[in-house]
């Protein structure tokens, strides 16, 4: 096999398998200069690949920390993922950190890292004063910055809305927590020295817009751009392809990446790594030569099979995690509708079927929040002009019709 970039479906890619993305890096970069940003996309787009990019070749004038928020549930666990990355990251502040908290931490010299993280874990639940926590964290990031010399600190907070959206979902303790996150994260964007200093990403897979309007919090993120990911132009998609059938050291000639593109439709990367997969195994296996016909016949028979399925699970079970139960079973159904129309659906009918689900107790206003969220955490496109509501995208919509569309 040849170098270059190679299949890698599922978790984030880096090194050779990291596929352009130069333009939004350049932005990222260009954006982060005066402000933070949000990084938003749809599950699987990339997101995670481009921020361990942005953490591991960084611009000169920044020094990264990446932080991963999806299992966390609580301020807590917010404050014991901080924190202990933090010190990770720069033994010195490990010091200053140790001396503060000699009574705790007794003994602490001879610990191993990972000993040590247990005992801050429980530290930090039993000590839950956050206005305490968030003094030290602050003093931490001073410190650091203050080891960084000339650096800005570029916190990458990978999951951060759906780590809000946990948060909420431990009740009223849970959302007064996500307020105060979010009041103190604008506090470090506005006030010095944090200001000139710290920047933050905020990654997400589902849109911020809708845990932020929940917790009615809007001034809290309302100074910051965001940064869409989305597929790669077909230049980059056609280039992408015919890079790793060189990796993979196989011929194909230009109807094949024709018709791969074709088929794929919405040409998002992990989307044509699952179509390339599937198209060489079957060729191995059958010993047919790759050709346009093949590729077709992969796209209807494989690509949305057994094998592929689990990475686009997540987009259903979601519904039932992120969204309230009434909420979910109506969801479900016009996604159903949406996803064995021919064509988009208009938004009347649709909201006929919303109101047939709901034993018509949902209102206008209801419907409209409702296909707000889902437009937002990328299940929906609404057509504005012509009032009608599509699929996200195609592959998304095949792959639904066939789990979930009966
Ligand atoms: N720049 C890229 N180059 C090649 N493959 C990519 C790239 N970005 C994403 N992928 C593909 O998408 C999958 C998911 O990427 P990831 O960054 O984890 O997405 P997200 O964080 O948005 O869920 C990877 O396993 C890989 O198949
Ligand atoms: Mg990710």
């Amino acid at each position: 096999m040849k170098e270059g970039p190679n299949i890698h479906i599922g978790p984030p890619v880096w090194g050779c398998d990291f596929f352009d993305r130069k333009k939004t890096i350049d932005v990222c970069w260009e954006k982060l200069r005066n402000n933070s940003i949000i990084l938003s996309a749809p599950r699987r787009y990339g997101k995670s690949s481009v921020m361990l990019h942005l953490r591991d070749k960084p611009s000169m004038e920044f020094f990264p920390i990446y932080f991963e928020l999806e299992d966390h549930f609580s301020l807590a666990g917010f404050v014991y993922e901080f924190v202990s990355k933090i010190l990770e990251h720069d033994k010195s502040i490990m010091k200053k950190f140790k001396k503060g908290f000699s009574k705790i931490f007794k003994g602490i010299g001879e610990m191993s890292f990972w000993k040590f993280k247990i005992k801050l874990k429980k530290t930090i639940e039993d000590e839950g004063d956050w206005e305490e926590w968030k003094e030290r964290i602050q003093q931490m990031i001073i410190d650091l910055v203050k080891t960084k010399e000339s650096k800005k600190l570029l916190f990458i907070l990978d999951e951060f809305p759906l780590m809000l959206s946990n948060f909420i979902k431990q009740g009223e303790k849970g959302e007064t927590e996500a307020v105060k996150l979010l009041q103190w994260l604008r506090k470090i964007r506005h006030e010095s020295p944090f200001l000139e200093n710290v920047r933050f990403v905020l990654g997400g897979s589902i849109g911020i817009e809708k845990v932020i309007s929940y917790l009615k919090a809007t001034r809290t993120i309302n100074d910051i751009e965001t940064v869409q990911i989305g597929a790669f132009e077909p230049h980059v998609a056609v280039d992408f392809i015919k890079k790793i059938f060189e990796t993979k050291e196989l011929e194909v000639d230009k109807n094949v990446i024709k018709a791969i593109i074709e088929a794929v439709g919405t040409l998002i990367p992990i989307y044509l790594h699952i179509m390339i997969d599937s198209i060489i195994k079957e060729s191995m296996n059958t010993g047919r030569k790759i050709e346009p016909a093949l590729v077709k016949e992969c796209y209807e028979k494989r690509v949305h099979g057994p094998e592929y399925k689990c990475y686009f699970e997540d987009y259903y079970e979601r519904l039932w995690r992120y969204y309230l139960n009434e909420e979910a079973k109506s969801a479900k159904r016009m996604l159903r509708e949406l996803a064995t129309a021919d064509d988009g659906i208009p938004i009347d009918r649709l909201f006929l079927i919303y109101q047939e689900e709901m034993r018509n107790r949902g209102d206008k206003e209801k419907f409209d929040l409702l296909l707000s969220a889902l437009e937002s955490d990328f299940y929906i496109e609404r057509d504005r002009g012509e009032k009608k509501v599509y699929f996200h995208n195609k592959w998304l919509k095949d792959w639904w019709r066939i789990y979930h569309g009966a």
